[in-house]
């Protein structure tokens, strides 16, 4: 029945009420009114609209009671609509509150069931990636050479002609030149000094021992640069870890035990060092470091016969370069040659991985193919 059937508009005498059983009739088909509209009050909107319709000052249920049953009322029936109409109006207003209190916690309810975290649901699981093989070889050969008292320093990629040839000990026109001087930085004339990427972690023995005196012990990684054509083992970037101690009693046994101790750490205690007489402008004496061939374990001769394909049978592999630290060198940073002495190595890293972990060619390292980056988690 919709409210307007209940006669609000009217007196009740319009409504031909005229005893107290009438009244009382009357009040309880309102309140039935309001119990069945109530039934469908479920949330916050909807409880708005019908506290509004019941309570509203203006046109709500109870003040047209009020205004059209209460005040009009004869003198006889008022006592009786008064009490009605009391009875009425606390029904009314403890049930729109009762429920208001039941939406309100409800609402909580399922804002909490909506915000709930389920621990027992799988996570989300991140993609981190990993360290690329190379700089996990990094860290093997830091750690080695931390291990024993060596520091690290890093230094820039690009430098200056004088770090990177003349002060070790590489003056202009030498030959040995010919396959670094390149990757020359274009620069506006006035520019003081050219700049170019350096071709070996060494200028930084110089910028070190300038910045420091002896007793120096440091290691060097980082990426050089030369003009090389790309091939199975070159690259025009490659990476180094450069080695320098330098102390007032060196000798060329702290130089091939430290080397050796370094190799034996890195491949395996079942390896063998020798070397080789060689030539770089800034070591004298200098060497080539070899290591009996890990695949073959310095047989020459393959698992299943035949010659070692790695060594192509000569059980040793050149490793890198080193010497004792060459005395013209001294002279570019203030040491007394005469005072003091000293080992320097160069380790190529992407040859140390390559042969470490079995990998024929260098250009996989700089591909970032995750199928070959996969393999070194
Ligand atoms: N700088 C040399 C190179 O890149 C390696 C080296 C370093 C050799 C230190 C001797 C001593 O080839």
């Amino acid at each position: 029945m919709p409210t307007s059937d209940l006669g609000l508009d009217q007196t009740l005498a319009a409504l031909g009420i005229t005893d107290a059983a009438q009244v009382t009739a009357r009040f309880a088909e309102v309140r039935r009114h309001f119990d069945g509209q109530f039934q469908t009050v479920h949330d916050e909107a909807d409880w708005r609209l019908f506290r509004d319709r019941w309570l509203g000052r203006k046109s709500g249920v109870l003040t047209l009671v009020t205004d059209n049953w209460l005040k009009p009322a004869t003198p006889e029936l008022k006592r009786d609509v008064g009490v009605s109409l009391n009875a009425l109006r606390a029904h009314v207003e403890s049930q729109i509150e009762v429920r208001r209190l039941a939406i309100e916690s409800g609402a909580e309810e399922s804002t909490l069931a909506r915000e709930r975290v389920d621990l027992s649901l799988p996570g989300v699981i991140r993609p981190i990636g990993s360290r690329h093989l190379i700089r996990q070889v990094f860290q093997e050969i830091e750690d080695i050479f931390v291990s024993i008292g060596f520091s690290i320093v890093e230094g820039p990629e690009i430098e200056t002609p004088y770090y990177n040839f003349e002060a070790r000990n590489i003056p202009e026109f030498h030959p040995v030149r010919d396959d670094m001087d390149t990757f020359y930085l274009e620069l506006p004339k006035s520019a003081k000094t050219p700049l170019l990427l350096r071709t070996h972690t060494s200028p930084m023995q110089i910028r070190t021992m300038e910045k420091q005196k002896p007793p120096v012990r440091v290691i060097v990684p980082g990426k050089v640069y030369r003009r090389d054509n790309p091939d199975a083992t070159h690259s025009f970037m490659f990476h180094q870890v450069e080695g320098l101690a330098v102390d007032t009693d060196i000798t060329f046994c702290d130089f091939t035990g430290t080397i050796e101790y370094f190799v034996k750490q890195f491949f395996g205690p079942s390896v063998k060092t020798r070397f080789r007489p060689s030539y770089f402008p800034f070591t004298e004496p200098s060497v080539e470091f070899d290591v009996s061939c890990p695949f073959c374990g310095g047989t020459g001769t393959a698992a299943g016969g035949g010659t070692c394909s790695k060594c192509k049978g000569a059980a040793w592999i050149e490793l890198f370069g080193a010497g004792m630290v060459d005395p013209a060198v001294y002279g570019f940073v203030n040491y007394d040659a005469k005072k003091v002495s000293g080992f320097a190595f160069g380790i190529g890293i992407d040859r140390m991985a390559m042969l470490k972990y079995g990998i024929d060619d260098i250009q996989v390292f700089f591909q970032n193919d995750v199928r070959f980056l996969r393999q070194f988690p």
